[in-house]
Formats: C-alpha cells, structure tokens, sequence
C-alpha cells in the first residue's frame, strides 16, 4: 500500500480516531473522515489543528513546516455519509465508540461500499477482535485486523497488530507495512484480551492497587519504586492517572469479564476514586478533580528536583 496511491478510511472521529488521521495525513496518505455526529467532526479538525499534539503545535516547536501542516491538513476530507467516505478505500481503520455492534456495523458497511481486497481494521483496546468478526463470511473475516495505536498516536511508536486465527497473511503483512510508512513500530498479536501492552501494563497496576490497598506502601512509593528500582518513566498510579482512571476502570472490567482472573477484578480505590469524580490528571481528563496524588495530597514524584 503506498502513500501516493492509497486511500485510507478513519471511521469515528473522537480522540484517536481525529489523531490518528492526522498521522496517516502527515505520512502521504489521502484520508476520508467520518463520524456518525457532525458537531465530532469538526471538533476533530479542531484537534487535528490545534491540539494539544496537532499540526499547528508541530509547526510552533519547529518539527513541521507551515507548508507540509497545510498540505496534510488538506489530504483530510470529511464526509457526512458513511457510504461516501468508505469508496474505493483500500485500508479502514474504525476509531468508533467501544461498542462491538458499532463495529459490526460499521464493517458491514465496509463490506458494503469499500474495495472488496480492502483491510478491515478496529482500534479496540479490550474487544477481541475475533467476536467483532464473528458474524462475516470467511473471506471477510480474513481482511478483519487490529491496528491497535497508543494515545498520543502522534507521539507514541507502538501499534500492535492483533490477527485472529482468520485473518490472512496478506491483510496481516499489509497493515505491518503500513504501520511502518507512518512512522510506527508494529508487533505482531494473536487475538487474545487486552492484547499484550495493556495486559501486562493493567497486571502492574492491579498489583500496585493491591499493594496499596494491604497498606504495604503509599501511592509515592510505589511508583518511585517502578521508576528508581525497574527504570520504569513513570510509575503505576502517575501512568494511570495520566491515561484516565475512568478508562482504566473500564479496561480492568472488560479484562475481568473476559478472563475471569480475580487478578483484573477492579480495586475498591479505584471504584471509589472514579466515583467520587477523580478521573485522573485534570491537564489531560476535563472536570476531573485530579487522580491518586490529589486524592492522597501527596507531591508527585516528577515534581523532585
Ligand atoms: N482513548 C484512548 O486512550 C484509546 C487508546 C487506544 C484505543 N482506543 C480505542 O479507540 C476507540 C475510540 O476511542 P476514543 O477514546 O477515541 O473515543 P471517543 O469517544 O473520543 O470517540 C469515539 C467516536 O465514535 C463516534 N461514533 C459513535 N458511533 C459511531 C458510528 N456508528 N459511526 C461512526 N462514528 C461513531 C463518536 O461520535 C465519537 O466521535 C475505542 O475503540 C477505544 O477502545 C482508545
């Protein structure tokens, strides 16, 4: 799949799916956007320019031209009709709210109105990418992908490219591909919950939180123990508060329900934290009132000298 000649198809255009298209954008590829509500498409194109890691910021701190955050803001066309926005594309990528019937859905449509070799591809973070394909013919089934990007997608290298026992070597290969032609570093995953980033990520907190809970040590300390005794950049809680807790409790629910290891069973802080209107960082999570170091009154350990 080349940028020159290669349409891509974002469906969904909230926080991933807006920055996601501008990745594609900033690579070459020609983007078609749609989201079932207009008033996210435009603030997508809000946060495609002047976002926090949007063009109009690339420009100000020198890592992109005025002229090359024009031309890919110009490769992005938004479209009102699903139908019009999935022709002749070569690669979809639903972004669309975590609902495994709006995925459905939207990849019917695809099947639908999108080039028959086209690759069929889901962001999901905890749907199984197998129960999505579940109701399609086998040769679509093949076509079906994850292509699972990290928030900021602009920032963050890793996309992991989750295949189910269906998908071809073909669609599988091609998204690699062009994971690479937008400048990421893809891993290869067999479907499994929660894919192996957040997996492993989630297993961590989980163990922090009970850690936490037994009152073995304080919120601080756990986390200057990740960063000063395993170099982790950031430790369990200040990750957690800087991704959402609210996300967090809702991965560690669907991780939970799909495995049933009483390892991923939600703790009771978080449950509490989340209810109580802490969702995490307040720079990143509008409204909320702050995460475990406003919870606890405790100095963040990125505020030592
Ligand atoms: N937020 C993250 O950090 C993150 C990271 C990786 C993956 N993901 C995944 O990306 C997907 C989107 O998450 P998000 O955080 O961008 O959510 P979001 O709520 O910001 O965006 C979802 C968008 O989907 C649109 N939508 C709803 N129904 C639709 C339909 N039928 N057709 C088209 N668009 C529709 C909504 O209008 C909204 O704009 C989810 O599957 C999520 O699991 C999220």
């Amino acid at each position: 799949m080349s940028s020159e000649s290669s349409r891509i198809t974002i469906v969904g255009l909230g926080l991933m799916g807006a920055q996601i298209a501008q990745v594609f954008a900033q690579a070459g590829f020609s983007v078609s956007a749609y989201d079932v509500s207009e008033q996210q498409l435009q603030s997508g194109l809000d946060l495609i320019k002047s976002g926090r890691y949007g063009l109009s910021k690339s420009v100000e701190i020198g890592r992109l031209t005025q002229e090359k955050a024009d031309e890919a803001f110009s490769r992005i066309t938004t479209f009102s009709s699903l139908a019009d926005a999935l022709r002749d594309s070569d690669l979809v990528l639903e972004a669309a709210i975590e609902n495994i019937d709006t995925k459905r859905e939207i990849f019917k449509s695809a099947e639908n109105f999108s080039k028959n070799t086209a690759v069929l591809c889901s962001n999901t973070s905890t749907l199984s990418i197998s129960k999505i394909s579940d109701p399609f013919n086998i040769e679509t089934k093949k076509r079906i992908v994850g292509m699972h990007f990290f928030n900021p997608p602009q920032i963050m290298k890793l996309v992991e490219i989750v295949r189910t026992k269906e998908t071809s070597e073909n669609a599988f290969s091609a998204v690699n591909e062009v994971a690479k032609k937008i400048g990421k570093i893809p891993i290869g995953v067999l479907d499994s919950p929660g894919f192996v980033a957040n997996r492993i990520g989630i297993s961590v907190f989980a163990e922090a939180s009970s850690l936490l809970e037994k009152g073995i040590a304080s919120v601080r300390d756990i986390d200057l123990a990740m960063r000063l005794g395993y170099g982790y950049p950031l430790g369990p809680f200040e990750l957690g508060d800087l991704v959402g807790l609210d996300s967090r409790l809702r991965n560690m629910e669907s991780l939970y329900a799909q495995t049933g290891d009483p390892r991923f069973k939600p703790p009771e802080i978080l449950k509490r934290l989340v209810a109580a209107g802490f969702l995490g960082d307040p720079k990143t999570k509008t409204g909320s009132r702050g995460g475990y170091y406003e919870y606890y009154n405790l100095k963040k350990p990125s505020e030592d000298s």
